[in-house]
């Protein structure tokens, strides 16, 4: 969840890694702060600030040369999301140890922590922070005797947990250490120099040449040079890969929020989701990532969706699709949940991770559990190189590109449209026609199109919107695969804009919710015209006799919704397995007008992470 850059013999360096933290700032966000070796003072700036990176870069550029030096032979830097010890300059990173030797950046949780720092304390050492993190800068100054990357070693052998860190040391002035265990690190090699980050986001702008470490590698980083090991100090060979996206990916492009951005980018993303991936002739679905045999597409019996928050809502929709098109019974799991509670698993169970970072805490442990219990896993990731799409047997990528914004918009699309794909794919290998499987290809087709008329709508919606920015209450209510798309509508509306907001199946809303309608409270009805529209109109009106004003989402040419709605927003005409898609990029361009017309932070919403690395 939170957000590291670090860099030896780098150019500008302060400002290389104030950039790179900038771009990581979606990762987490309560506070800041940087470590660099001086190479005039020989001592290291340390400057650390609650709040955002502009507030860190603000306090540097407050000091004078005196004060601060100007040249830099590396550094490390982070952005914090709290989890132990409250948003403080004490408790952010980078922490050292006592004599100001070691600083270190960490990503993750050190689950041993306490006796650690007992026995640390008892030992002599003075903590500064409340911070789990801390016990590792005083550990590797206890394992120092002359050797930078085996002292980082040994303080790593000592913890339980997960860590991405990078190390600095004022006895080693032109190097680091960088390790990972549950979190990722990414190395990027430039000309001269080496960077290292929590996510490529933080190198784009330097290099595209990156490797990723694995979890138990440790690297020494010095200009020119990562020599990258096991704890064990066996060197280990890691694969160079290209980043094949630029700069204009991980920035707005000339729009207002990264929200909004992604809201935009769907067509194309979508296009990149489907693209190569249906074969027309045969009616079916071409994905190579997930090289499941005809038999094991036969004798698939169960499937079972693991995921969170919004990932988990496209699994929702997901599990209508396994059942109507495969006819292969489904559950969809919080993935917290799935972990702990002893999941029945057989060997013809098929579990499916969906996660936009492919680093959720939750949704990679149970992968793990589902993996140690003989299931087949398959992972429905974005982030390439992630760790669930590393640990999975066979996935599938969006190709969505970076999403930045903390509310989730392309990669929900992009992951019903994968979920929708492998469906139809398992389909034809049981009992879906060939005539079927060939109308749902062209139906899958033209969601990009689909999208794109959607964001047509874009004025019209937000008329619609800023008409209740006063509301403090909604609901959102849906039937069938739109279900778990009003639980995404009201996920949407309370993650930007800290407006209450309930998803409800439509029919659910009479057994207590109901009690809750008045004139200020509106419900956004999803009314497309598909099947179960009948018994939603009848839902509307029940809403509408509380004098609670409805905003139905309805199907172009459908007026039979209109009279007893307060406003519509229509979308184009698709099939059952599609609407999901558009009415959910109805209802994002929704939350994001409500939210931005009330002046809220959208793309870094208060309290939220992107990527949730703890439990
Ligand atoms: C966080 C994010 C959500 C995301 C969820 C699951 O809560 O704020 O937007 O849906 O994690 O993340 P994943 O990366 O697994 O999709």
């Amino acid at each position: 969840m939170c957000g590291i850059v670090a860099g030896v013999g780098i150019e500008n360096l302060e400002s290389v890694l104030l950039d790179g933290l900038s771009r990581l700032e979606y990762r987490g966000y309560d506070s800041a702060g940087i470590a660099l070796n001086s190479m005039e003072a020989e001592s290291v700036l340390l400057v650390k600030t609650p709040g955002k990176v502009k507030k860190l870069r603000k306090k540097l550029n407050s000091m004078s040369t005196e004060e601060r030096g100007l040249q830099f032979s590396a550094g490390v830097a982070h952005t914090r999301w709290a989890t132990h010890g409250a948003p403080t300059e004490v408790n952010a990173h980078p922490h050292s140890d006592t004599a100001g030797t070691f600083f270190i950046v960490h990503n993750g949780i050190i689950e041993n922590y306490v006796e650690l720092k007992k026995r640390l304390i008892d030992e002599g050492q003075k903590f500064s922070s409340e911070t789990d993190s801390e016990v590792l800068a005083h550990l590797v100054a206890e394992c120092y005797d002359g050797d930078f990357l085996k002292a980082v070693a040994a303080a790593l052998k000592q913890v339980k947990g997960t860590y991405g860190v990078a190390v600095l040391s004022t006895k080693h002035p032109d190097a680091l250490v960088v390790a990972r265990k549950g979190s990722p690190i990414v190395i990027g090699l430039t000309a001269n120099g080496v960077l290292a980050a929590s996510d490529t986001a933080a190198l784009v702008a330097h290099t595209s040449e990156v490797i990723y470490l694995d979890d138990g590698d440790i690297a020494l980083l010095s200009p020119g040079n990562a020599d990258i090991r096991n704890l064990d100090d066996l060197p280990v060979s890691r694969e160079k890969m290209k980043i094949d996206w630029d700069l204009s990916v991980v920035e707005k492009s000339g729009f207002e929020h990264f929200m909004l951005k992604e809201i935009f980018e769907q067509p194309k993303a979508l296009r990149d989701t489907i693209r190569g991936r249906l074969d027309h002739e045969q009616g079916a679905a071409v994905l190579s990532g997930l090289n499941l045999s005809p038999k094991e597409m036969l004798d698939a019996n169960r499937i079972i969706i693991a995921a969170c928050g919004t990932s988990m809502h496209a699994g929702m929709v997901g599990e209508y699709f396994f059942e109507d098109l495969a006819d292969i019974p489904t559950e969809i799991e919080q993935a917290a949940e799935f972990r702990y509670r002893n999941p029945i698993i057989s060997p013809n169970t098929l579990v499916i991770a969906t996660s936009q970072s492919g680093e959720t805490a939750d949704t990679l442990a149970a992968v793990r559990e589902a993996a140690r219990k003989g299931a087949s896993t398959i992972g429905i990731c974005n982030v390439v190189g992630s760790t669930i799409a590393r640990e999975v047997d066979r996935g599938i990528y969006l190709h969505a590109g970076p999403e930045i914004g903390v509310a989730s918009t392309k990669a929900f699309t992009c992951q019903v449209v994968a979920l929708l794909m492998t469906a139809l794919k398992l389909a034809r290998s049981r009992r879906l026609t060939r005539e079927a499987g060939i109308s749902l290809v062209s139906e899958i087709e033209r969601i990009p199109e689909l999208a794109a008329a959607v964001l047509e709508k874009n004025d019209l919606i937000k008329e619609v919107a800023e008409k209740y920015s006063e509301a403090e209450n909604f609901f959102f209510i849906g039937r069938g695969n739109l279900y778990p798309v009003a639980l995404e509508g009201a996920l949407k509306l309370k993650e930007i804009s800290y407006v209450h907001a309930e998803g409800y199946h439509a029919a659910e809303l009479k057994h207590g919710p109901i009690a809750l309608l008045e004139e200020n409270v509106p419900v956004v009805a999803l009314a497309n015209d598909v099947p179960g529209k009948e018994k939603i109109l009848g839902n509307i009106q029940e809403c509408a006799a509380r004098k609670s004003p409805v905003v139905a989402i309805t199907t172009e040419g459908d007026d039979s919704v209109a009279e007893s709605a307060d406003v519509t927003i229509p979308v184009p005409r698709s099939s059952v397995f599609t609407t999901p898609v558009s009415t959910a990029i109805a209802l994002q361009l929704f939350a994001y007008h409500f939210a931005n017309k009330r002046g809220c932070e959208i793309d870094q919403p208060r309290n939220l992470a992107k990527s949730v690395t703890v439990e």
